[in-house]
């Protein structure tokens, strides 16, 4: 059990205790019921580094691995953010050409991000450990290294390569115990002028959303500038900027380069000052947190009660990671939601982490329309809602559990 911090190694103060949880991605066979993996799902918080984290995690090898569930291209809002994002850092002053600018994407998935560089022709490597999602990757002609990102690694850019004039990641960061040892190696192989750039869900979204969700097997992290700023500073790294995002319920971007290379924006401080009212530079802010989540499952679990005894037909929408939190958490199973539906094949026909309600296609929710649809993949509302006004029109209605619980 790692009750230290990860980042600066003083004791962690607990925050919430969200029981025994199954792997987020870990959709399963019937026959695999008998030995799933579950874990103690507890979070914590360093009041020195100011990192909001999992005291336990699943070992990485468990969660990426050959037949990793979660592609990032299923989503078309998710692809054209990626656009978008490519396009600002070219229209940037960081200066990233194509003819200069080496670009390396640690966990690029299947290349939704990187892809917009490869394109265009940069020099670039995506480095990805989970196998499936990395074949897709190369098959969009991206040039992969199927592995973790680590000191192997960052020597193996540094030999073959050259130095890297942009980092990128995208929920990726966050994903990685050993993020001290990936900051030290971004470090070494950075060059004078370069820039890493991440984008994560953001604990100041978390906490006002009440996104509990969030919290999850892979997310050993969840990140605020304050405890950005704390980890890169380690390695002489400095927060340079900062952009809010909408994506997965709120995201935060974070710029960094070596220190006294590049002025530090306004944004920097407005979000820390922001984070400072918020109080999640101290334990205190995580008080209300705590009851919140407590009232959400309560409220969550009496709704359902009250739909089941109606006969009311419910079932989920999308069989996010998140969903696995809240459905264990809460200790819902197929009694009060029938099925999930979901747009991945690799998850229909398997059963929900945990407690085991079946996943099926899309087609199948359009075949079978329920009375009430859970929106588990809360964070692509409006994409969905785009889609789904058939089903709105013929009467169907939508829960929700952020930010508090509602039927809409
Ligand atoms: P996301 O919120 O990115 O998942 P996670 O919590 O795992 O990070 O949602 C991705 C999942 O949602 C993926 O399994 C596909 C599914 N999905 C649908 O089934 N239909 C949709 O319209 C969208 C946008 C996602």
């Amino acid at each position: 059990m790692n009750k230290n911090c990860r980042i600066c190694g003083e004791k962690l103060t607990k925050i919430f205790d969200f029981g025994k949880q199954p792997l987020g991605n870990g959709f399963l066979d019937e026959q695999n019921f008998k030995d799933e993996y579950f874990f103690d799902m507890e979070v914590g918080y360093s009041q020195k580094s100011f990192m909001f984290q999992l005291i336990n995690q699943p070992d990485p090898k468990k969660m990426f691995h050959e037949n990793y569930a979660f592609f990032s291209s299923t989503s078309n809002h998710m692809k054209n953010h990626f656009k978008n994002f490519y396009q600002e850092l070219i229209d940037s002053e960081y200066k990233i050409e194509k003819n200069n600018s080496f670009v390396v994407e640690i966990g690029c998935n299947d290349g939704i991000l990187i892809k917009n560089f490869s394109d265009s022709g940069f020099k670039h490597l995506g480095i990805e450990p989970s196998l499936n999602v990395a074949n897709v990757a190369k098959k969009n002609n991206i040039n992969i290294l199927n592995s973790f990102f680590n000191k192997n690694i960052s020597e193996k850019i540094i030999k073959n390569f050259q130095k890297v004039d942009l980092f990128l990641a995208a929920n990726v960061m966050c994903h990685i115990p050993t993020i001290v040892e990936v900051v030290s190696e971004i470090k070494k192989s950075l060059s004078e002028k370069g820039i890493v750039v991440f984008e994560e869900p953001y604990l100041g979204d978390v906490i006002e959303k009440n996104s509990y969700d969030q919290i999850y097997d892979e997310h050993v992290f969840l990140f605020s500038g304050h405890s950005i700023k704390y980890l890169f500073n380690i390695f002489d790294l400095e927060l340079i900027d900062m952009k809010h995002q909408s994506t997965h319920g709120g995201s935060m971007r974070y710029y960094l380069a070596n220190k006294n290379q590049y002025k530090i924006k306004e944004s920097v401080n407005l979000f820390l000052n922001n984070e400072k009212k918020l109080n999640i530079d101290n334990l205190s802010g995580f008080d209300a947190f705590n009851n919140n989540i407590k009232k959400s499952k309560n409220d969550l679990i009496t709704i359902l009660n009250e739909l089941k005894a109606e006969g009311k037909k419910v079932v989920g929408y999308a069989a996010t990671s998140k969903s696995t939190s809240i459905l264990n958490y809460c200790d819902i199973d197929k009694n009060l939601i029938e099925y999930i539906c979901d747009t991945t094949p690799i998850k229909i026909d398997k059963f929900s982490p945990g407690m085991h309600i079946p996943i099926v296609s899309y087609q199948h929710f359009l075949d079978n329309p329920p009375d009430y649809a859970f929106l588990f993949a809360w964070n692509h509302q409006n994409e969905i809602f785009e889609k789904e006004h058939e089903y709105r029109k013929l009467g169907g209605k939508w829960i929700t559990h952020v930010p508090e619980v509602k039927i809409f």
